[in-house]
């Protein structure tokens, strides 16, 4: 029996691995991905073959491209946010973490799968539909949900008692826990359950303070093509590359924190603390450059699916046939989203300053009020409001004034 597992290098996916093997009586594969975590993943392979794992059974992944290219940017395109605030930073991850752990199933001949998210919250459901959706005989172990290691000290003393080594800041019990990824890292549980405290500042991992952002505002243009980003000030860079500049604007001007109770798929609300620094730039951007690119009802009608969208991805249905659905709605309007826009970014603040494209509907001709130029005929102006009100002038009629039922 094999059993590839979501491996971190972190010390609950350690005792995750030992547990596997002594449980289960199981081959471990790991499987290690660079999402731009910004965590050197060689101690991981390290820490696995010091576990017992043959280095023909690491598998340690560079998916930063990838994952900016082929899952933050679709998302991207729809303006995706979550309760009208959550940029879904982790949410986005889990499908493309699901998606190779079994390509490395099928490719080693594994028939389950392993990963260290909790029974209560969201993660459980994004890994296993995921796995489900892609090989739908797989069998899942999820530890969390069936081992007796509940608390820390047992955890601890697991670790100890099976020579896994355990740094000096991981004896204690960690303040809150975090996940991180290129677009986003997000904080949530412990010292950050009760909603009512403020967090603490320690909990901020990527961007200074608004407050500590200095007095002049940073100027940039991005660039965008087909919906996307492609530069920044001119300069063609690729995705990951794109993001990663983005961050460090964002870092440095205090731009991406956001701190709400949201609703999670199992049924509970839960407090989180998130950075997303370079991906609030970009979604006020990709907002700017379709405001003169999109036409008004498909920009609507994308605008009416985008809660939705969310939803899914936050549900964990990236491989469904709704989210492909919507999916080939969000990019059929993008042909055209192409151009530049300019922003200030200052202190908590991005401040869009200017946008142009080549395929603008933007027409100035029509929209000024100075002189007439013939292409729009005020008198049209009469019929059509006059028709509008047509219904409302018939309720009025019969009674109905102001639009009472
Ligand atoms: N609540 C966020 C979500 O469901 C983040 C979950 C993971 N966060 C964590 N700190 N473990 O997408
Ligand atoms: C976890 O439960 O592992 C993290 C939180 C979540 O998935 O919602």
């Amino acid at each position: 029996k094999k059993v590839v597992l979501a491996y971190s290098g972190g010390l609950d996916t350690s005792v995750i691995l030992k547990w596997l093997q002594t449980t289960y009586q199981c081959e471990v594969v790991t499987f290690t991905a660079d999402l731009g975590q910004g965590e050197e993943l060689g101690p991981a392979r390290e820490k696995a073959l010091l576990l017992g794992i043959k280095p023909e059974n690491i598998f340690i992944d560079d998916l930063r491209e990838t994952f900016v290219k082929d899952f933050v940017f679709p998302m991207f395109r729809a303006n995706t946010v979550y309760e009208g605030q959550y940029l879904l930073g982790t949410s986005i991850a889990r499908p493309l973490i699901a998606q190779r752990q079994i390509e490395i199933a099928e490719q080693v001949g594994a028939d389950a799968v392993s990963h260290g998210a909790t029974g209560k919250g969201n993660d459980q459901v994004r890994f296993e539909i995921g796995y489900y959706s892609l090989k739908p005989d797989v069998k899942i172990i999820a530890p969390w949900r069936e081992w007796d290691l509940t608390s820390r000290t047992r955890l601890i003393e697991f670790a100890e008692q099976n020579q896994i080594p355990i740094a000096k800041d991981k004896r204690g019990e960690a303040p809150f826990s975090v996940d991180a990824n290129m677009l986003h890292s997000s904080s949530e549980g412990k010292i950050l359950e009760e909603p009512w405290d403020a967090p603490d500042e320690i909990v901020w991992q990527r961007t200074i303070s608004p407050m500590d952002a200095p007095d002049v505002a940073t100027e940039i243009t991005i660039d965008f093509k087909n919906g996307d980003a492609v530069g920044i000030n001119g300069e063609a860079l690729s995705p990951a590359t794109l993001l990663t500049r983005l961050n460090e604007l964002g870092k440095a001007n205090g731009i991406g924190r956001l701190d709400l109770v949201e609703n999670r798929f199992v049924g509970m609300k839960s407090r989180g603390c998130y950075e997303t620094p370079g991906g609030t730039i970009l979604l006020q951007a990709h907002r700017a450059i379709e405001s003169i690119t999109l036409d008004r009802e498909a920009a609507h009608l994308k605008d009416s699916v985008m809660p939705r969208y969310a939803e899914v991805i936050y549900n964990g249905f990236w491989f469904s046939p709704e989210r492909r659905m919507l999916q080939a709605l969000i990019d059929a309007s993008q042909a055209s989203v192409e151009g530049t826009v300019r922003l200030k970014l200052y202190k908590g603040n991005v401040i869009v300053t200017g946008r142009k494209s080549p395929h603008s509907l933007y027409s100035m001709k029509h929209v000024t009020f100075d002189e007439d130029q013939g292409a729009y005929d005020q008198f049209d102006a009469q019929g059509f409001i006059k028709l509008n009100a047509l219904r409302l002038r018939l309720g009025a009629m019969a009674g109905r004034k102001g639009g009472t039922l």
